[in-house]
């Protein structure tokens, strides 16, 4: 991008203003000026070298930041009528450079449909600096660098500590990772050759799940693999999925009920429960902070359900009186037995 694009940016971005909407005026105008101060500041960075890139990372990441608590201000003084407009005025100048970066790009244009795809979740894994240039790389590494994505790398480590843990208390465990995405977690696992029974991964992306067994493959010796392709809206209305023929030791859930209504989280963990040996475990998280909240909703709509601890309670079958939480970065997390 040059500056002579940036410039056909701002000006149809003005032309396409809608010019009948009931907007509080004043407060746009101080959004846009502010959205044009971070423009700048994207411009003032832009040509930034390679061997500068690591180095730039805090002072870059703490302006971003700044900008956009100035933003978020102006934002939430909005109605929600209004704030469509303050959206479309974000993204005309600032997403062109935020899809410079893989992650973000990722987040923006939702390939496969939805948000928080296995991709998006393997690039917070591998936190590398990732882009089309320089600058993309370090907008990349503002996401895979935030808490939240700190957040996701920390329940891959849990899993796997979890896993071997139940695995050295009794021989020969199934595993079910529900909304597996690539399950990077048991790819890991396979290599210490943690001696597992069967890993059920179940998830609703064909894509996900192909590009996870295609690596488990790779390193598992000895567990049976199976896939299941399928949406949870299947076994939640007894249509009859494949699930229904397992019984599991441990079934845990990460970054699934963040999308999910409390009416569908309370239904699953009814369900989730009858899949469970007589000693079996099943954990799953939510979110309580997103802390990156702001950048994933104005640019990209990316919006969870956040949830508290007493929040979770209340998606805890009654019939399970066995049931704690822990903390784990910005999630809370549920263990059923
Ligand atoms: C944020 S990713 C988390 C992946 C993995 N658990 C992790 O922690 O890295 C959420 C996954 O849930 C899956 N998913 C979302 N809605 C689903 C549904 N209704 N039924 C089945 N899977 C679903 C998505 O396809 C995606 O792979």
């Amino acid at each position: 991008m040059n500056l002579k694009t940036d410039k056909t940016i701002e000006i149809s971005l003005k032309k396409h203003r809608n010019p009948i909407a009931q907007v509080d005026n004043r407060n746009l105008e101080l959004f846009e000026q502010s959205v044009n101060k971070l423009h700048d500041f994207f411009l003032k960075g832009f040509d930034i070298k390679a061997t500068e890139i690591e180095a730039t990372v805090p002072k870059i990441h703490k302006n971003i930041s700044q900008y956009h608590k100035s933003l978020e201000k102006f934002y939430c003084n909005a109605s929600l009528n209004d704030r469509p407009e303050f959206k479309k005025i974000y993204r005309g100048l600032l997403n062109p450079y935020w899809k410079m970066g893989s992650i973000t790009n990722r987040v923006i244009t939702k390939p496969n449909g939805y948000d928080g795809d296995y991709m998006v979740m393997q690039y917070m894994y591998d936190n590398k600096f990732e882009g089309t240039n320089n600058f993309g790389k370090l907008l990349h590494k503002y996401v895979v660098n935030d808490r939240s994505s700190m957040s996701v790398r920390l329940r891959k480590k849990y899993f796997i500590k979890k896993i071997n843990q139940l695995s050295d208390e009794k021989k020969d465990i199934s595993v079910l990772a529900f909304a597996s995405g690539g399950a990077l977690e048991i790819y890991e696992l396979l290599q210490t050759q943690c001696p597992l029974k069967r890993v059920i991964l179940y998830d609703q992306d064909k894509e996900a799940l192909d590009f996870a067994k295609e690596r488990i493959e790779k390193v598992n010796i000895s567990a049976e693999i199976i896939t299941i392709n399928e949406n949870i809206i299947t076994l939640l209305k007894n249509k009859g999925s494949l699930l229904d023929n397992y019984k599991f030791d441990y079934i845990y859930c990460a970054g699934l009920y963040d999308y999910l209504s409390d009416i569908l989280a309370l239904r699953l963990n009814k369900y989730m429960t009858k899949l469970l040996t007589k000693d079996g475990l099943y954990e799953f998280g939510n979110f309580t902070h997103f802390p990156i909240s702001f950048f994933a909703d104005i640019a990209a709509d990316w919006r969870l359900i956040l949830r508290t601890k007493d929040d979770l309670e209340k998606l805890i079958p009654q019939s399970n009186k066995q049931h704690s939480f822990f903390k784990m970065g910005d999630q809370t997390f549920c263990s059923i037995r």
